[in-house]
């Protein structure tokens, strides 16, 4: 019998689904049992967020300083742990990164294989190079990378899923199309699930992976990897003038807050349409190192 511990943090139930579905995948095997535990913070966050409550996360999450989290009862060890995990601010959510630097992760994940399952509006690629150093820092050993993103253009998206987020409505309206994964995509996940089951039996898992190539684990957009590193360069800085300005919650963070949100609005409306219109003149010429660093990010899994 394997073992298989399912960890994750979701706020309105959507990542649940996915890892829902991804376990009737894995329970289709006998030999296989799957523990399903939900990480939760002490102090739990709100949903929907207010305005001020979404941007108050902001430095902590890009800063990778997690929440403190409720303890697990959870068996010794596990033969596989699958970690399914929401992106915020281009980073881990913070009870995910709060659980990764407890003394229960530190014992659960070294030396332990991890497939690592996103849900996310469609910007994972920096949260995972996150993810990869903090499981790195834990000695686990990360196998494969599951990535599903919001349905619908990113221009739509941009608007559809913090509108999901800050009111809880998901329908589609005007021309914008239903905010978060789709259904059918959801659906799908299940063959992850077979897939580990019959690796699982194999010992596969043991092996360095990957498990789960050519199943469509990954789908990295090259349009939107320039955007997220100059967007997580200016994050760090925001990130430090918030810390700085305050705790949570103060009178002084908010303030920053009010500052950034302005920047953020008058550099959607014009750096962002002028850095989309250069990077479309010079992605003739820069075809190889796009093409590189696509593949890059698409390891371990690819598509
Ligand atoms: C505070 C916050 C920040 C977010 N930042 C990002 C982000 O940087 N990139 C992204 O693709 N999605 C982002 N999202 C969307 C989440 O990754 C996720 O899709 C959403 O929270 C729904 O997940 P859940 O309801 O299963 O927890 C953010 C969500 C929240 C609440």
């Amino acid at each position: 019998m394997k073992k298989v511990l399912v960890l994750y943090f979701s706020q309105s139930g959507q990542l649940q689904r996915i890892l829902e579905r991804l376990v009737d995948g894995l329970k289709t095997h006998p030999e296989v049992y799957c523990d399903c535990r939900k990480i939760r913070a002490i102090k739990p966050y709100p949903y929907p967020w207010s305005f001020y409550r979404f941007f108050n996360v902001f430095p902590e999450a890009v800063l990778l300083d997690g929440c403190a989290v409720e303890p697990l009862d959870l068996e010794e060890e596990y033969d596989l742990i699958i970690l399914g995990y929401t992106i915020w601010f281009l980073s881990p959510s913070l009870p995910v990164t709060g659980f990764l630097q407890t003394e229960q992760a530190a014992r659960l994940f070294r030396d332990t294989p991890v497939v690592t399952v996103i849900g996310c509006r469609d910007m994972w690629l920096i949260g995972q190079e996150k993810m990869k150093v903090l499981l790195a820092d834990l000695g686990a050993r990360l196998l494969d990378n599951v990535a599903l993103t919001d349905q619908g253009k990113s221009l739509y998206t941009f608007v559809t899923t913090p509108r999901w987020m800050l009111t809880g409505k998901k329908d589609s309206f005007w021309f914008f199309p239903r905010a978060g994964v789709a259904n059918r995509e959801i659906h799908a996940v299940d063959r992850f699930g077979r897939r580990l089951a019959e690796a699982l039996e194999e010992d596969e898992e043991q092996g360095n992976g990957p498990l789960l190539s050519g199943l469509g684990a990954v789908n990295v957009n090259g349009k939107l990897i320039a955007t997220e590193r100059i967007a997580h360069r200016s994050f760090l800085i925001w990130s430090k003038l918030m810390k700085k300005a305050g705790p949570p919650d103060s009178i002084g963070r908010n303030a920053v807050i009010t500052i950034y949100a302005c920047f953020l609005l008058c550099l959607v409306l014009t750096v962002v349409p002028l850095n989309m219109l250069v990077r479309k003149l010079v992605s003739p010429f820069r075809k190889k190192s796009l093409a590189k660093a696509v593949a890059y990010y698409e390891q371990p899994s690819g598509r």
